[in-house]
Parts: structure tokens; sequence; C-alpha cells
């Protein structure tokens, strides 16, 4: 058994990107980047561990899942497996043609609940918004980087899910010089 972790970079007022899907206008630097380079490096990209001459440590997730909107900046950029040191999970409706190292599903749901009943590291949702609208029921943490900007509009964290209150507890906030705060939730169980 495993845990389904949404760990992810938001606005103040709750976007994970801004409208047109880009996100530059999070802060990358700043004392905040040990938490991404030390407890989170799992979650960089291979390009990003060969920028820093490190290995992928794998010791807090082996599996990421993530929507098609959130794999395709890397393909735009002619990256075909960005997670190689990953189990990498791409959800889509459509048929892909995508790298053998990705592997597509059309019901991330039922795949979120297969994998959390198997061994290993936590699984990470990595994104788009709208894969974790469908994945919500089953995200067991959410560990959110929250920048200190507001978007006024852009993509949601959880996309257009319809109103429906559900209960986490926060386990944890951790205050940064940058203005980014790590906030740390656990799943309730249900609303
Ligand atoms: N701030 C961060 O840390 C962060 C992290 C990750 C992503 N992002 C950003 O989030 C944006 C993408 O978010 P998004 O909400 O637009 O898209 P998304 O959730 O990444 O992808 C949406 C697509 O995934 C597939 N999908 C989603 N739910 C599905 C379901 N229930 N069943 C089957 N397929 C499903 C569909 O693909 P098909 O169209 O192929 O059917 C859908 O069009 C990007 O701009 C990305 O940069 C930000």
């Amino acid at each position: 058994m495993r845990d389904l972790v949404y760990y992810v970079a938001v606005s103040i007022d709750g976007y994970i990107a801004d409208p047109a899907g880009g996100f530059d206008a999070f802060l990358v630097e700043g004392d905040h980047a040990s938490v991404v380079f030390d407890e989170y490096a799992d979650a960089l990209p291979a390009h990003a561990h060969a920028a820093l001459g490190i290995e992928p440590p794998r010791t807090r997730f082996d599996t990421v899942i993530m929507g098609w909107n959130t794999l395709t900046p890397a393909l735009d950029i002619g990256i075909a497996s960005p997670y190689p040191h990953l189990r990498q999970i791409v959800a889509s409706r459509h048929p892909r043609d995508v790298d053998p190292a990705i592997t597509l599903t059309d019901d991330p749901l039922a795949m979120a609940r297969s994998l959390k009943q198997e061994d290993g590291l936590d699984v990470w949702l990595c994104g788009g918004g709208e894969l974790a609208g469908t994945l919500l029921p089953e995200i067991d943490h959410l560990v959110l980087k929250r920048n200190p900007i507001v978007f006024g509009s852009g993509i949601s964290i959880f996309g257009n899910v319809p109103y429906e209150p559900r209960a986490f507890a926060l386990t944890g906030t951790r205050s940064f010089e940058s203005g980014v705060v790590i906030e740390e939730y656990v799943s309730r169980g249900g609303a």
C-alpha cells in the first residue's frame, strides 16, 4: 500500500499555471529550493538532474501520474520521457504515440486505485488540474508550494471540479525567506 501525493506549485489564489499553461511566474530560486532539491528530487525531470549533476534519489517516489497536457510541454521541446527514473503513467482519452517508457491510461481513477494497492514508494500526482480533479477522491496527501503571487486567472489546482467540499488536515507549514510557503495536508478520508 502506498499513498497518492499531489505535490505542486500553486499561486496564492489556487492556480498551477497561467491561462496559456505557462508557469514562469513561479519562483525557481530562493531558500525554498532546498525542499525541491533535497526532499523532492525524485520529482525533478531527468534534464534537471543532469544540469545539477545529481542522481535521482528514488527515496520519495517511484511512480508519477500526469495528464496529457502536463506531458506536452516536455514533448514540445523534444523530451519524450521526462522522468525515466520513475514509472510514468499518462492519462489520455485518445490513442497517443508515446515513448515505450510511458504507460497510457484512459481510466486514471482505476489506475490510481490499483497503484495504491501495490508495495513501493509513494505515487506522485504531478498534475495538471483536470487530472487532479479526477483523482481528488484518491489523493492522500497534498504538498503545496504556495508562491507569493496572485494569478487572477489560469489553470486551477483541481480544474473545473464541481463544488463538493472534502476535508484535509494541515500537517505542516514551512515559510521561507523567498515568500514561498510549503503547506502539507493529509486527507481526512471524505467530505
Ligand atoms: N504548477 C505545477 O507544479 C504544475 C504541475 C503540473 C502541471 N502544471 C500545469 O498544468 C497544466 C495542465 O493542466 P490541465 O488541467 O490543462 O491538464 P492535465 O490534467 O495535465 O491534462 C488534461 C488531459 O489529460 C487527460 N485526462 C485528464 N483527466 C482524464 C480522465 N479522467 N480520463 C482520461 N484522460 C484524462 C486528457 O487528455 P486527452 O486530451 O489526451 O484525452 C485531458 O485533456 C500545464 O500547463 C502544466 O504546465 C503545473
